[in-house]
């Protein structure tokens, strides 16, 4: 026990005596005392002098033997026969002996002997505040969801306190909180409880657990108090739809990437929690194209490319991805897959017009062929030069926008080269370029701009005399290197210094095979020599010639047969 409490014990046993003394007086012919004692008074404390209040001589007390004699079994008190005094025996525990009884008295008989006489002795415990108020339950659970509305109550257990009166439990106290408010009520036994009551909404995303202190208060001198806490349990309801990270999440893809790849993940987050907070993704109005494109993972947020891209066929995919809780809340976000360009396009080369084949004596700067050029591919990737492989006399120049014009750029000699093979290449500026290329054979027309020409600068022809009429006797040959008409040759003779006789009568030319023939038998003695201009003429248009002189010589022949030279030995 305090100090401080048993002074304040002993002050009362004293101010009790007082009133004690007092009652005896009034009370005694009933033969009857009564005393007020505090409970819990140390063992051997006095809790009066019966000698004194019977008013008993100390030479009385000792042949008088004052005894007690109680029916209980325990002694809370005795009396000293050597001084008439009222001890405290055992500890007086007044809820132990009296429970909630308001009134709560010890009584034992006093006997006295010679005369012998009964004296009852009544002794009234007073509580004290020596309990605390204690609930039954010190943690407390609540578990409360968080659509709770205001105003619900919640019974919350009750404290209690074994002392009487002001000292028993008085009324409960709860830790300030924006949440609960308290209400004490009172049963009709007078038994007080506390009951919560929501004043606001709860929030379990913000605050999902709350902890309480209610404290129950006694009215004892001093205050005795008994906690408990409150654990407050805020479950969840699906009150948050799913959050993307991004309303609208944007990606450039290069047109190449393997099958396969990862595209994108999209995330949402619910601050729900358990299957609340389950997320499960999927595409909405996924339009057709982009359906055998893109694959999403449910559960990741994943986005898969399932097919080849192609930039030349679509640019930018839009798709909207659905995120829905296990509560059912759904929110969409949206996703623009940007393709960027790579250079996976060759470019193609196509003949708008060509003009095959061209004549040789086509000026330059004459146009063989009208080119056209495309690349699917866009930007620098689909920008095409072209250019001629190995150096001819054509040239490539640009005539409008991917067209390209071949003309020829020296002058061109069919004798010298009758074809070409013109080689166009065309590259695109992608990194690393692409090209492609196509071959023009291209023909060169035969002008004639070749005059047939002799194998010699002249001719000698030696004929022995008395030679056969009509006999061949040389032949003579020119060339021309233009082809076909161009070259088709004609022989003729123009003129001979013959002038006895018509040059037909004397000599004859093959036109076509340039054969020289005889046409008499010439004499030595007639004469000896001759000589005639042979014209060789091409078939041309117009025709080209040329002339070369023949000479003929007349062998004298004596006694030997005759001898017909032909061919000629040249
Ligand atoms: C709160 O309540 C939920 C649902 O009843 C339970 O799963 C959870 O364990 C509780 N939390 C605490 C801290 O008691
Ligand atoms: C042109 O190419 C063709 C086929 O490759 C070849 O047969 C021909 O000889 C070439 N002509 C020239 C003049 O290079
Ligand atoms: C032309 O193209 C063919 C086939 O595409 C290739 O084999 C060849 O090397 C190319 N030629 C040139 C000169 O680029
Ligand atoms: C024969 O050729 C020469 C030069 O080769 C020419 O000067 C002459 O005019 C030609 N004669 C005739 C008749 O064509």
């Amino acid at each position: 026990m305090e100090r401080r409490h048993r002074r304040s014990a002993r002050a009362l046993s004293r101010q009790v005596q007082f009133l004690l003394i007092l009652s005896f007086i009034h009370h005694n012919i009933a033969q009857q005392i009564h005393y007020f004692i505090p409970e819990e008074m140390t063992k051997g404390s006095i809790v009066g002098n019966l000698a004194k209040e019977l008013g008993l001589s100390e030479r009385e007390l000792k042949y008088r033997k004052l005894h007690s004699v109680s029916l209980d079994k325990m002694q809370y008190l005795i009396i000293s026969a050597d001084n008439g005094n009222l001890y405290v025996n055992d500890r007086i525990d007044r809820e132990e002996i009296c429970r909630k009884s308001l009134l709560c008295l010890v009584n034992l008989e006093a006997v006295m002997e010679n005369p012998r006489n009964v004296f009852h002795i009544s002794v009234t415990i007073q509580d004290i505040n020596d309990n605390a108020p204690k609930f039954l339950n010190d943690n407390i659970n609540l578990d409360t969801s968080e659509l709770t509305l205001p105003g619900t109550r919640f019974l919350i257990g009750k404290a209690e306190d074994p002392d009487v009166g002001l000292n028993s439990l008085q009324n409960y106290i709860l830790s300030p909180n924006q949440y609960f408010s308290l209400e004490v009520r009172e049963r009709k036994d007078g038994i007080k409880y506390a009951e919560l009551v929501l004043q606001k909404p709860l929030d379990r995303e913000s605050e999902q657990s709350l902890r309480l202190i209610l404290t129950a208060l006694d009215g004892g001198e001093p205050r005795k108090t008994g906690t408990a806490h409150i654990w407050v349990n805020v479950t969840d309801a699906n009150d948050n739809p799913p959050i993307f990270t991004q309303d609208t999440y944007t990606v450039n893809l290069k047109e190449n990437i393997p099958v396969g790849s990862v595209v994108l993940q999209v995330e949402a987050s619910d601050k729900d929690e358990g299957t609340n907070a389950q997320i499960t993704y999927h595409f909405t109005n996924l339009p057709p194209t982009a359906k055998q494109k893109f694959r999403l993972d449910s559960i990741k947020g994943t986005i898969y490319l399932t097919e080849l891209l192609d930039f030349e066929e679509t640019e930018e995919y839009t798709v909207s991805v659905a995120a829905k809780d296990g509560g059912g809340l759904v929110t969409h976000c949206n996703i623009e897959i940007k393709i960027s360009d790579e250079n996976d396009n060759i470019p193609e080369i196509q003949l708008a017009s060509v003009f095959n084949p061209i004549p040789e004596d086509s000026e330059s700067g004459n146009l063989i062929a009208l080119i056209n050029v495309k690349d699917r591919d866009i930007g620098d990737n689909g920008e095409v030069t072209c250019y001629l492989q190995s150096d001819l006399p054509f040239k490539i120049l640009p005539s409008s926008k991917n067209y390209y014009k071949l003309m020829t750029d020296r002058p061109l000699d069919r004798e010298k080269a009758s074809q070409y093979n013109i080689t166009i290449i065309a590259t695109d500026k992608g990194t690393p370029p692409l090209s492609t290329n196509k071959t023009i054979l291209l023909q060169i027309s035969d002008i004639n701009d070749n005059a047939p020409a002799f194998e010699k600068a002249s001719y000698s022809i030696y004929v022995p005399e008395n030679n056969p009429s009509g006999a061949s006797i040389f032949q003579i040959q020119a060339f021309d290197p233009d082809v076909d008409q161009n070259s088709r040759i004609t022989y003729s003779i123009l003129t001979s210094n013959i002038e006895e006789l018509p040059i037909s009568s004397c000599i004859s030319i093959h036109s076509e095979t340039g054969t020289i023939y005889a046409q008499r038998s010439f004499d030595y003695e007639q004469f000896r020599e001759f000589q005639l201009q042979v014209k060789a003429q091409d078939g041309g248009s117009p025709p080209l010639s040329s002339n070369v002189t023949v000479s003929v010589f007349i062998l004298d022949r004596n006694d030997n047969s005759p001898q017909i030279l032909s061919p000629s030995p040249e």
